[in-house]
């Protein structure tokens, strides 16, 4: 009988890259959870057979229902989107806390778990000596792993922790992070961005697709990746790279325009300043932590083939069609 992951957030980006690959992979069946199973998106997962199935990281006895017999979980929570709907930035972080807590213990509940994946995120402070104030939407999950550790040892020995790359879509779906045409009608493109542009980054590429091969191959490895750390990405690439390759794929001339945190949040106002700390993390420190032996090798230890990961240019091209 094939074994069940159950994807949250499999209605989003992604989840709905976990979703993409484990739905094809033999051994596996999806069980697709979100909060609203008549929402156009799950109705679209269950129109292709999936099973959806009900459950809000708010409310516990729903998660542990909505897990009842799974071998693995995917687990990510959305940091913004609370911080969307009317709360602070102290806020957001205790309640991604309490709900990345909420899908873990709903998870060890489950006597047929055998695997559990958490999309974390980096403790800042640790990973910049401590230099760095702390950036709200990274800390709050990276405490979820160290509750994880503390309060759920039995589910800490079968857990995955999995860091997210920097999303290249975020280049046409995040209103501030996009280049817009300015002056109007000069076909010149400007990205505004608090940080230096030889800053680099670790992309993820294609979510709809990256997020998958990972799961897949933490699966498919089992118990030798269990406590351990993975990060989706292969490219390590500067700001000023990435609008290079976004004018190259799209045929619009862009422009780089770093600024400060202040004036990045005068423009963009709560959204900027959480950004603006976390470039300037970004550039103090490995955005991912200063303890390379702590992660597993995406093609040495998970077997994951760079011919198989969609990259950042293999993304612009997918987007590409949206630049106005
Ligand atoms: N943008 C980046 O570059 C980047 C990089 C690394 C990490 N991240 C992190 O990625 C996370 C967001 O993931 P995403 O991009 O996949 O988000 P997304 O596309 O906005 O989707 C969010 C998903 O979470 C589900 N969800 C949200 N709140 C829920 C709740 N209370 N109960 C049940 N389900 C809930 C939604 O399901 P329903 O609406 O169907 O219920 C939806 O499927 C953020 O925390 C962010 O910090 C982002």
């Amino acid at each position: 009988m094939a074994k069940i992951i159950a994807v949250t957030g499999a209605t989003g980006a992604q989840g709905g890259g976990v979703v993409n690959i484990m739905k094809n992979v033999p051994g596996w069946k999806v069980r697709a959870i979100t909060r609203n199973p008549s929402g156009a998106a799950a109705q679209k997962l269950a129109a292709e057979g999936l099973d959806v199935v009900q459950a809000s990281f708010d409310d516990e006895a729903s998660l542990v229902k909505a897990f009842e017999g799974v071998h693995a979980v995917f687990a990510v929570t959305n940091w913004w989107e609370i911080l969307f709907t009317g709360h602070n930035q102290a806020e957001a972080s205790q309640i991604e806390t309490e709900q990345g807590m909420a899908i873990a213990r709903a998870a060890a509940a489950q006597s047929t778990l055998e695997h559990y994946i958490w999309s974390t995120g980096t403790d800042t402070s640790t990973a910049s000596g401590g230099k760095h104030p702390g950036v709200s939407h990274m800390d709050s999950k990276a405490l979820v792993d160290e509750k994880i550790r503390k309060e759920l040892p039995a589910l800490a020995a079968k857990t995955t922790y999995m860091y997210m790359g920097y999303y290249p879509q975020n280049m046409f779906t995040y209103d501030c992070l996009k280049p817009t045409e300015f002056p109007p009608g000069s076909g010149t493109y400007v990205q505004i961005v608090p940080s230096t542009a030889d800053a680099e980054v670790l992309m993820a590429g294609d979510l709809t697709h990256n997020p998958g091969l990972w799961v897949r191959q933490i699966l498919a490895k089992g118990d030798i990746t269990y406590g351990k750390y993975t990060r989706v990405a292969l490219e390590r690439w500067s700001f000023q790279k990435a609008i290079d390759v976004w004018s190259e794929v799209t045929g619009k001339k862009g422009v780089f325009v770093p600024c400060t945190v202040e004036k990045y949040t005068e423009l963009f106002g709560i959204v900027g300043r959480e950004i603006g700390v976390q470039f300037q993390f970004g550039q103090m420190a490995d955005v991912w932590g200063i303890e390379e032996d702590k992660y597993l090798d995406a093609e040495k230890d998970l077997g994951i083939s760079a011919d198989e990961v969609i990259g950042f240019r293999g993304t612009m091209e997918k987007w590409k069609h949206t630049v106005a």
